[in-house]
């Protein structure tokens, strides 16, 4: 589905963006993962296919993003799309008592990021027709206790997709986001030790999705790979939310 397609995918070393990669490689597409995380460089001897790209990189650094879309650009001469995952989860806690480092680098990596990469790739997407796809979360659209600097960002993140997907459509380039509840990833871990009860988490995780069990990434990426492909054409400005519905409403768990 995604036969040739360069695709630009931040975050890719773990959790859902390692899920992503390997279904994007699956398609067809060469991906060129930029994480802060070096390691990542190890696993991309796993892809499917050979032409894959890792380049060790701070989402949120202006100067580091300008030369990953130089990089991309010298190696494969164009860009199908920027899939922007990364993200930070901390803190979970109230807005009161964040600090300003935790707001100020939580928004940074949850959402300047999308306006680093929009800014140095938008003009290649504009020539390939390409493709932007954010990694929102549901507590985004719906809410959650605990967790409001990082709520504020998703939200944001669903805006800016709808307000991406208007600017853009006149270029045939395509914004959408995907919105998924609780993942299995080492983000979701490290949240799960932050919360009070930290032991009954994993319990209140699987029941959070009508469909079952909280899930692993495969489940984002498989809706990843649509939204990036032809079939998904005329979807734009889309939030679609990956969550067992999660969201649909009251349930009796007793
Ligand atoms: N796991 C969940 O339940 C869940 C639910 C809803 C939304 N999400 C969203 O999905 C996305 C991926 O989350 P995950 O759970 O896979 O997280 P993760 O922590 O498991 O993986 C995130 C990846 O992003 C990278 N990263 C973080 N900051 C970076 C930076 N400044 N520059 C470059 N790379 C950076 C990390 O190194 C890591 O490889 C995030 O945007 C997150 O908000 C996750």
């Amino acid at each position: 589905m995604l036969q040739n397609k360069i695709i630009l995918l931040t975050g890719g070393a773990d959790g859902i963006g390692w899920e992503c990669a390997k279904a994007y490689a699956k398609a067809g597409a060469s991906v060129c993962i930029a994480d802060k995380n070096p390691g990542g460089k190890d696993r991309l001897n796993e892809l499917k296919n050979v032409n894959h790209l890792f380049m060790a990189c701070d989402i949120t650094n202006e100067k580091e993003v300008k030369q990953v879309m130089d990089n991309i650009i010298h190696q494969f001469s164009r860009l199908d799309a920027i899939h922007n995952n990364a993200g930070t989860g901390h803190p979970s806690k109230p807005l009161h008592t964040t600090t300003n480092e935790e707001w100020n680098t939580l928004m940074d990596v949850n959402l300047k990021s999308i306006f680093l990469t929009t800014k140095y790739g938008i003009g290649y997407l504009k020539s390939s027709k390409g493709s932007i796809l954010n990694t929102s979360s549901l507590v985004g659209t719906i809410g959650q206790e605990n967790h409001a600097a990082y709520v504020a960002s998703k939200g944001a993140v669903n805006a800016l997709t709808k307000a991406m997907a208007l600017d853009y459509a006149a270029w045939g380039v395509r914004v959408n986001a995907i919105s998924p509840a609780a993942i299995k990833t080492p983000m979701l871990e490290a949240w799960g030790k932050q919360q009070p009860n930290a032991e009954e988490i994993t319990k209140y995780l699987d029941n959070l999705q009508p469909l079952g069990k909280m899930p692993e990434g495969d489940v984002i990426a498989d809706a990843c790979v649509f939204l990036l492909s032809d079939a998904a054409r005329f979807i734009t400005g889309c939030v679609l939310p990956v969550s067992g519905g999660a969201e649909l409403g009251y349930r009796i768990l007793i």
